[in-house]
């Protein structure tokens, strides 16, 4: 809600607004330098705090100055959450800026579909050529400390890096090959996309991590909990390449009460990740049904109040970073957005984990907790736990959850950045290492009473065909 409070007006923002003009001044007179977390960074504190000038019209300018494109090019997201929230045209002239830094056949072609051939004006500088060791360096620090170490610099850089984008490329093209061509039908289109993607997670190494299996069937059976009234929403946060809100999306179509109410907003921050998802969802037929919104979950979702209305949020599934799943479902919930009886499904609470959410869910006198047990999508020997919450309308918070829960969420995230690469020295994380990590944080719980069902396959109901 920060930036709802900051445009009417908060506290101290007289003061915030000339800091970050100062900051502009600066960074202006050293341009060459800046790099692309320090424009991210700059973009969101002038977006979160109502600046009165312009994201897009201060990136641009930079733009102006013959800065590489490249160099900012993680910042594109928040012009794409500006646009949206403003629901502004220049939406696609920002989409046509991923194409250049995502440099691969497939994912441009993706990227192109949705920016609707905008072509990049002749005063946008883009340096091409191959993966540069010099930009790794300045734009990502904490990697370059490795680089006498590693030969392969891409492989550690996910996401993000031409690696990533390389196998992004061959989900879209495996997907593409053997998708059925011609008019989608509703649900059949949506359901043979769901059995390719499955596929190729199968076949690749495991990679592409999305909600199969048990998950995906537990949160259809969270949906179908359920009665669906004519303005509600379910809510994914974390879209990635859009499995899982196809799979809502389905849910929608069948259970929702028709199209009046097909209503699925999902929210993904990664602007070429949400691209995807959004080529997928087309080719499903989901387009309707289905809205992927560019942006954190916490800046993107207060909007959802304003488009769908109070209480509107019938589900809501958390499959994004374990370790703020609980800030954010507290903002939707100060916000008024939850609705009556709102079922609230979280992934990966045991591996990673998401120690506070589980906190919340289990002794707010808000929720009633229902937690299930089953093995990852594809890694029969490793377990993690999904978590249910019901709501039971705003009943005040729960206790503090203890230091050690504290500590075990700070190091979940540690434990989310080695298995993304981002932790080189201390080498991947194997099966084994996922094994005992999952136990560890399994015995917190159960430390604290918290008991998971092992999740055992969805009740047949007579109106699943
Ligand atoms: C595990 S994937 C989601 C998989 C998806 N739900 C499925 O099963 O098909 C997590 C996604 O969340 C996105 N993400 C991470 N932090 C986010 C945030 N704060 N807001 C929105 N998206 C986020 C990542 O870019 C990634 O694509």
């Amino acid at each position: 809600m920060a930036r709802t409070s900051a445009v009417t007006g908060a506290p101290g923002q007289e003061k915030l607004h000339s800091l970050l003009d100062l900051i502009l001044g600066m960074v202006d007179r050293h341009l060459p330098q800046m790099n692309s977390p320090g424009a991210h960074s700059l973009l969101w504190a002038l977006w979160n705090s109502a600046f009165p000038k312009p994201v897009g019209e201060i990136f641009t300018g930079w733009l102006r100055h013959d800065v590489d494109l490249n160099d900012m090019s993680t910042a594109v997201d928040v012009l794409l959450l500006d646009a949206e929230w403003r629901r502004d045209v220049e939406e696609r002239f920002w989409l046509s800026l991923l194409s250049p830094s995502s440099r691969t056949g497939t994912v441009t072609k993706v990227i192109a579909k949705w920016a609707a051939r905008v072509e990049l004006p002749d005063w946008i500088h883009v340096e091409a050529g191959p993966w540069d060791v010099s930009k790794v360096e300045k734009n990502k620090p904490e990697l370059a400390k490795y680089m006498q170490r590693f030969s392969s610099l891409e492989k550690f850089s996910q996401p993000a890096s031409g690696n990533h984008w390389d196998k992004l490329s061959s989900v879209i093209e495996f997907v593409d090959q053997r998708l059925h061509h011609g008019v989608p039908q509703v649900p059949g289109t949506a359901c043979e996309l769901l059995a390719l993607l499955e596929t190729f997670a199968q076949s690749r190494e495991h990679w592409l991590k999305v909600a199969g299996g048990a998950k995906g069937e537990v949160l259809e059976h969270a949906f179908a909990s359920r009665a669906w009234a004519a303005f509600e929403v379910a809510v994914e946060c974390g879209t990635f390449v859009g499995y899982s809100a196809s799979r809502l999306g389905v849910q929608m179509h069948r259970r929702g009460g028709g199209p009046a109410t097909a209503r699925v907003m999902t929210v993904e921050v990664d602007p070429v990740q949400a691209c995807i998802a959004r080529h997928f969802l087309d080719l499903a037929g989901l387009s309707q049904t289905v809205e992927v919104s560019i942006g954190q979950v916490k800046d993107v979702l207060p909007r959802a109040v304003e488009s769908f209305g109070a209480m509107s949020m019938g589900l809501i599934f958390m499959d994004y970073k374990g370790s703020i799943f609980h800030t954010d479902l507290e903002m939707l919930e100060n916000i008024g957005a939850v609705g009556r009886r709102c079922v609230e499904v979280a992934d990966n609470v045991a591996l990673p984990g998401a120690p506070l959410l589980l906190w919340r869910l289990a002794f707010s006198p808000s929720w009633d907790l229902t937690a299930y047990a089953m093995m990852e999508f594809f890694e029969p020997n490793t377990e993690d736990w999904m978590a249910l919450g019901q709501y039971l309308g705003p009943a005040g918070d729960p206790p503090p959850a203890p230091a050690s829960w504290q500590r075990l969420s700070w190091h979940t995230d540690h434990m989310r950045r080695r298995a993304c690469g981002l932790r080189p020295t201390e080498g991947d994380m194997f099966e084994a290492d996922r094994v005992a990590y999952s136990r560890h944080v399994r015995r917190h719980f159960l430390a604290a009473g918290i008991e998971a069902i092992l999740w055992c396959g969805p009740v047949d109901r007579e109106e699943d065909p």
